[in-house]
């Protein structure tokens, strides 16, 4: 299945040409002066909308209004109700899933071809998983060995009003991962969008209200890291900080949080290795590594980017994944065929092409790829082709650094300690993979990764229900499965004596 491309992006009825707004305590509001920045669509480096440009001022007031709300209407509601709101808002994502595809296609240069219908449904699956635990969030009682009679249970309560920072790579995701624990736990949210991709937020802003989720319990506030996020993390008046972004960004945020050392998760950045056996079935192995690195242009946190592969099968291999890799087509993101749409922004693509050029004088050797593509249609945009590396070695840059972009490195090993001690050599430990038909090899490096997501035999796969965290300088916290919701909520504990 593929969506219709949409041959004109003003099409969409979201991009009217209108400058988008801000929403602060359940109105549509400018920013201060009337202060706007434009969004572009990496494809073609052309403007597609003006997007309000907030600065501390809004994110005062947006704080203020999550906090009236969080003490107000949405205390009030009932388990049962925002468990209604949560599932209607799924209700209506799943309906409007093929526009928010499109917008995040033209926004930040997602492919819009792939699968729209699994989606859909991964999306609306996020809020309905989130939507059960709205009724199911309660405390113990505890029978406690006091000398008199205590009576002592606990309570789970919100942590309050949670600032949400989230990056550009996966708009939608990015969204729904972190309002469904904040509306599910009963907490309020500021959420600030990157500054590359806002419109899929603020189309679901919209949804919202129709949803039924009061005022001010979800406020959107675009613009600047430097400007809103910083403002934010530092606010004396959040009470949560969920970050996802770089890990250098990340650092920045939990100094910023010192000062009312209000709670942090953060969901950081990855160097994640993805272990191929001589024994593993190639036919799934060449593929799924390669996607592991070239999917949604290697802007993926997760991205496995260091594959090593065991040295019997390692010429094989780099000839398969060279092949593979050669014909993926990289397109505009529009185009139903493109499989590889481009960097998300200029600034992206410098980066990109820099550590291609770094990798070179290193010493890697270029297999596939390597290149910007500037060809006709695609003169105006932002892409690099899928790249494979080889003749990497562990201490280069290129094997240390989180790329963000198309670029995999290929790396030979002889043993499993030998590939065990490898991948963890690394600060980072979001995620690994294994390749292996070989059921206790599987189990015994999935156990010695340092990583909080082990796939085998797969590679990027999402479920609610699954816990996603990283270990070392890759995060702190959960987001999906029960870890994630406990992350919005603080445990009191309550003494009565009865005697
Ligand atoms: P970034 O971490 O700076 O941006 C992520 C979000 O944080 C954005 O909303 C941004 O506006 C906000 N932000 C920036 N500075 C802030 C501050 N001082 N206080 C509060 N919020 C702030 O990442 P950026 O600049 O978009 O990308 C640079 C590199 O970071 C990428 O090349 C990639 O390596 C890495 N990255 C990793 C991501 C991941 O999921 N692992 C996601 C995005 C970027
Ligand atoms: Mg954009």
């Amino acid at each position: 299945m593929s969506t219709p491309a949409v041959a004109n992006v003003s099409e969409l009825p979201f991009l009217d040409g209108r400058p988008k707004k801000l929403l602060i305590g359940g109105e549509w509001v400018e920013a201060a002066a009337g202060r706007t920045f434009p969004s572009i669509n990496p494809s073609t480096g052309q403007v597609i909308a003006e997007v309000a440009e907030g600065g501390t001022e809004e994110a005062d007031r947006a704080v203020a209004a999550a906090r009236q709300a969080f003490e107000g209407p949405w205390a009030a509601m009932k388990p049962m109700e925002r468990q209604s709101v949560i599932w209607r808002l799924a209700d209506l994502i799943e309906a409007s899933y093929a526009e928010l595809h499109l917008l995040e296609a033209v926004d930040m240069g997602m492919p819009a071809g792939r699968s729209p219908g699994a989606g859909a449904a991964a999306a609306a699956e996020v809020l309905r998983y989130f939507a059960g635990w709205a009724t199911k969030i309660h405390g113990q009682t505890l029978p406690n060995s006091q000398p008199w009679s205590v009576f002592t249970y606990t309570l789970r309560e919100p942590v309050g009003v949670v600032a949400s920072i989230i990056p550009w790579n996966s708009p939608v995701n990015n969204v729904l991962w972190k309002v469904a624990p904040v509306l599910a736990s009963g907490c309020t949210m500021v959420l600030k969008p990157a500054e590359e991709a806002s419109l899929v937020a603020l189309r679901i802003g919209e949804l919202l209200s129709e949803a039924g989720v009061p005022d001010g319990v979800v406020n959107i506030v675009t613009g600047y890291g430097e400007t809103v996020g910083a403002r934010l993390v530092e606010h004396p008046d959040v009470d949560k900080v969920a970050f996802t972004g770089s890990t250098l960004t990340g650092q920045s945020v939990v100094r910023a949080a010192a000062g009312n050392l209000k709670k942090v998760t953060l969901e950081l950045g990855g160097k994640s290795p993805d272990v191929v056996f001589a024994d593993a079935e190639l036919r799934r192995a060449v593929p799924g590594a390669s996607m592991g690195v070239f999917g949604n242009s290697g802007q993926a946190c997760c991205a496995g980017t260091r594959v090593f592969v065991e040295r019997p099968i390692y010429e094989q291999f780099a000839e398969a994944v060279t092949a593979y890799a050669a014909k993926l087509k990289v397109g505009n993101s529009l185009d139903p065929e493109t499989r590889i749409g481009p960097l998300v922004s200029e600034a992206q693509l410098e980066r990109v092409t820099g550590y291609l050029d770094i990798g070179r004088e290193e010493g890697a050797r270029v297999l596939v790829g390597g290149q910007r593509v500037q060809d006709g249609e695609l003169a105006g945009g932002y892409f690099v082709t899928p790249t494979v590396l080889a003749d990497v070695g562990d201490d280069m840059r290129v094997a240390r650094e989180e790329i963000f972009g198309p670029v995999g490195c290929l790396l030979p090993f002889d043993s499993i300690e030998e590939v065990a001690a490898r991948s963890n050599a690394t600060s980072y430990g979001l995620a690994g993979g294994i390749w292996t038909r070989d059921v206790g090899k599987a189990h015994r490096l999935a156990h010695a990764m340092r990583a909080g997501t082990v796939w085998v035999n797969t590679y990027n796969v999402f479920d609610p229900v699954v816990p996603f965290g990283g270990y070392k300088m890759s995060g702190w916290g959960h987001e999906m499965g029960p870890e994630a919701l406990g992350e919005y909520l603080y445990t009191k504990a309550v003494w009565i004596r009865t005697d």
